[in-house]
């Protein structure tokens, strides 16, 4: 897909009460989209799905949830720029950041753990959050500054957790050598962590924040899986890598890091770096 940047020179920053209406408006976006995607969930063809490629899902539910939040967003605030996952686009100072479907392996073989996660970011950096699981109802959302809720609630990581007590999560994607993953997977095991992977990692970011998981690792993920789990772990008081920062980050795939705490931080880092030793990266 195609992603070029701008050259960054839209002249005005949004005031914090245009923020607070996109806030209004992502609430309702994220909403009407977790709708339409549990719909679609209901009425696929059960126990059917296409395959593009080697673990890769063709579902119609993912292009249309997106042309749905684009719509929304394009019909309220038509000169900020969108990035989607299935559509591509070009970020811009003031960006929208979609995954339509995130957990579409998940969705395609019938499985319930899927979320619709939306960002709006800043000059790149995560402003405002969203991620709706339509089948449980939940809806996160987070502002900059402002904290992270859960269906209303105000949300906080498990701070009391140790790398030996602690339920992490660790991503994986075709993108990753496997050597890296096993690497990173047997320190993060080495020091008595339960380690999962569950297939949406925009969801798993939400547990984190919500204290449900104590931590998240991905070597290689998209904006669009991250951007809004990862707001939501700073707002709900975690610890989160320093990708994405900037606008010209958002176009390219990066290392993803979320921690309840610093002992789980620290854990994960020395995962990851394991896990570059083992691919030669660096
Ligand atoms: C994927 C999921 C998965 C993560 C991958 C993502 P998708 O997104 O978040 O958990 O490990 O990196 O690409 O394909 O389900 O939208
Ligand atoms: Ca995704």
């Amino acid at each position: 897909m195609e992603m070029n940047l701008t050259d960054g020179s839209l002249p005005r920053m949004p005031t914090g009460q245009e923020i607070a209406q996109r806030f209004d408006g992502l609430a309702l976006i994220a909403r009407r989209a977790g709708d339409a995607a549990r719909a679609a969930f209901e009425s696929r063809p059960k126990g059917q799905f296409t395959l593009k490629g080697p673990q890769d899902y063709l579902t119609e539910s993912d292009a249309a949830v997106e042309a749905l939040i684009r719509a929304e967003i394009a019909a309220r605030w038509p000169e900020d720029a969108i990035l989607g996952e299935e559509g591509g686009g070009t970020p811009g100072p003031l960006t929208w950041v979609i995954d339509p479907i995130d957990g579409t392996a998940n969705f395609a073989r019938g499985v319930g753990h899927f979320c619709v996660s939306i960002a709006f970011a800043i000059d790149g950096r995560a402003e405002l959050g969203a991620i709706v699981q339509p089948l449980t109802g939940e809806v996160w959302l987070a502002r900059r500054g402002h904290g992270a809720t859960l269906n209303g609630a105000p949300l906080a990581v498990r701070v009391e957790a140790r790398p030996d007590q602690a339920i992490i999560e660790m991503g994986w994607s075709r993108r990753l050598p496997i050597p890296g993953y096993l690497a990173a997977l047997n320190h993060a095991l080495g020091q008595g962590a339960s380690v999962r992977r569950v297939g949406s990692g925009a969801l798993s970011l939400a547990h984190v924040a919500d204290g449900r998981s104590d931590g998240y690792l991905e070597p290689l993920m998209h904006c669009w899986d991250c951007l809004a789990g990862l707001l939501l772990v700073e707002e709900a008081g975690g610890l989160v890598g320093d990708w994405p920062g900037h606008l010209a980050d958002l176009a390219a795939p990066g290392p993803v890091l979320a921690a309840a705490n610093p002992d789980i931080f620290q854990m994960l880092s020395a995962a990851r770096a394991a896990g570059q030793d083992a691919s030669h990266e660096r």
